[in-house]
């Protein structure tokens, strides 16, 4: 097989890399290592930023997200036992849009479905080659090793995915952070505690509550690193969550049984470049942030949106300038996110060994938040997601 553009995991990233290059009428196939219903069975992000939502317009694929997603103003951050609204419209003039990953997916992958576009589910060893020469992927299927040949490759493979170990191979330069602890995720058919978000800071660690619909909640909890499943009972998740917020939302909280439960551990990675030859590192696959600003899903989209005005122009406009631009511009707007979300992870968790000096600061931090329009602006920029 031959195609212009071979896309390497069919995640967020690479389902919206395919549809707009689709709709462009640049040639390309998608391979997953697993099937649809498996990629559809992970919960995962649920905050779409303002740019994230006209992407997957453009893409064709915004007709049920803004039938169902729910559009937030506000975001709260809790602490001390008392919530603090910011007001995201007023401060920004933006909103963010609720909607699930999952959702997100599943509208791409219908949409791709019905425009006939070829995706290869369950292949096996999916493996970049020559991208410094002529590229080609390979795979295996039902004991069958086969050959696609192409132009570009696009690693929209995530962060344990075959482009970005062939990547390390080839000069990458990785910059990571490792937090001492994870989130444990409940969902739950239940109505949300708030008609917003609630990001609580608490001495026995930090919780989050999100929702997905009126009557579908997803919660989490900071736990140690250490922390199984099989240890957090829904009652013991139930009541964890009480205690870490402030009375009147403990008080509201409707609980009932978990439908998925789940311990994502926190990392910041960078790498660096995220073009080698022909392969293009995108998403998951390039960098991973900690979920406390919301941000891996919506800068997977905003690689995806650097990329393919990269390709677009490469194939009909006959120009290169803005592929050979796409490392540097979308690291620009990683590191960004990168630096926000470490800080709203360090102003949020109770870290293990924080001194008391540092646990001050984080408590100075959270009041000027509180007080300040200046601090609460600074913050609302970047939760709404920076211009591309
Ligand atoms: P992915 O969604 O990871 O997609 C990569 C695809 O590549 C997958 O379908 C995978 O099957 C495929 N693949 C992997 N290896 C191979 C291979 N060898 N061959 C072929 N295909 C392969 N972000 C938030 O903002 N909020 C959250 O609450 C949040 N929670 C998360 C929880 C977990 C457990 C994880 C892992 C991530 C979470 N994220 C969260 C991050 C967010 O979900 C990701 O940033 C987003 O999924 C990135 O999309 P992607 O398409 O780049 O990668
Ligand atoms: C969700 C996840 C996040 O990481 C976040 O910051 C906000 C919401 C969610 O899953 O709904």
């Amino acid at each position: 097989m031959r195609v212009q553009v071979a896309i390497i995991g069919s995640g967020p990233a690479g389902l919206l890399l395919g549809q707009l290059l689709t709709n462009a009428g640049i040639d390309n196939v998608i391979l997953d290592r697993v099937d649809r219903d498996y990629i559809l069975g992970r919960i995962r992000a649920g905050v779409l930023e303002h740019g994230t939502v006209r992407l997957l317009d453009e893409a064709g694929a915004g007709a049920r997200l803004h039938r169902e997603g729910l559009v937030h103003d506000g975001v709260n951050l809790a602490y001390a036992g008392v919530k603090h609204r910011i007001d995201l419209k007023a401060l920004t003039g933006r909103s963010v849009m609720v909607y699930g990953q999952t959702e997100v997916t599943q509208d791409l992958m219908d949409l791709r479905a019905a425009t006939g576009v070829r995706t290869i589910y369950n292949a096996g060893n999916v493996m970049p080659h020559d991208f410094d020469g002529q590229p080609y992927v390979t795979y295996e299927k039902d004991g069958v090793t086969h050959r696609i040949d192409c132009d570009f490759i696009a690693g929209c493979d995530g962060a344990h995915g075959p482009s970005r170990a062939v990547a390390m191979q080839h000069g990458l330069k990785a910059f990571e952070r490792v937090y001492p602890f994870g989130w444990l995720g409940v969902l739950a058919d239940v109505p949300p505690v708030d008609h917003e978000l609630i990001y609580a800071n608490h001495e026995r660690g930090f919780a989050l509550c999100s929702q997905r619909s009126s009557i579908r909640s997803r919660y989490y909890l900071q736990v140690p690193l250490d922390a199984k499943v099989e240890d957090w009972p829904d009652a013991a998740f139930w009541d964890e969550l009480r205690l870490r917020l402030p009375g009147e939302t403990a008080e509201a909280l409707a609980t009932g049984p978990s439908i998925e439960k789940s311990i994502a551990p926190l990392r910041s990675f960078v790498a660096e470049p995220l073009r080698y030859g022909r392969l293009f590192l995108v998403g998951d696959a390039g960098h991973i942030v900690p979920p406390t600003g919301a941000k891996g899903l919506n800068l997977a989209a905003s690689d995806v949106h650097y990329l393919f005005e990269g390709l677009r122009e490469h194939y009909l406009e006959r120009s290169d300038a803005a592929l050979d631009a796409y490392s540097t511009r979308a690291l620009a707007r990683i590191w960004n996110a990168v630096r926000f979300s470490w800080s709203m992870t360090q102003l949020l968790h109770r870290l293990p060994d924080q001194s008391d000096f540092g646990q001050r600061i984080q408590e100075s931090e959270l009041s000027w938040l509180a007080t300040s329009a200046a601090a609460q602006a600074a913050l609302a920029e970047n939760y709404v997601g920076l211009p591309y």
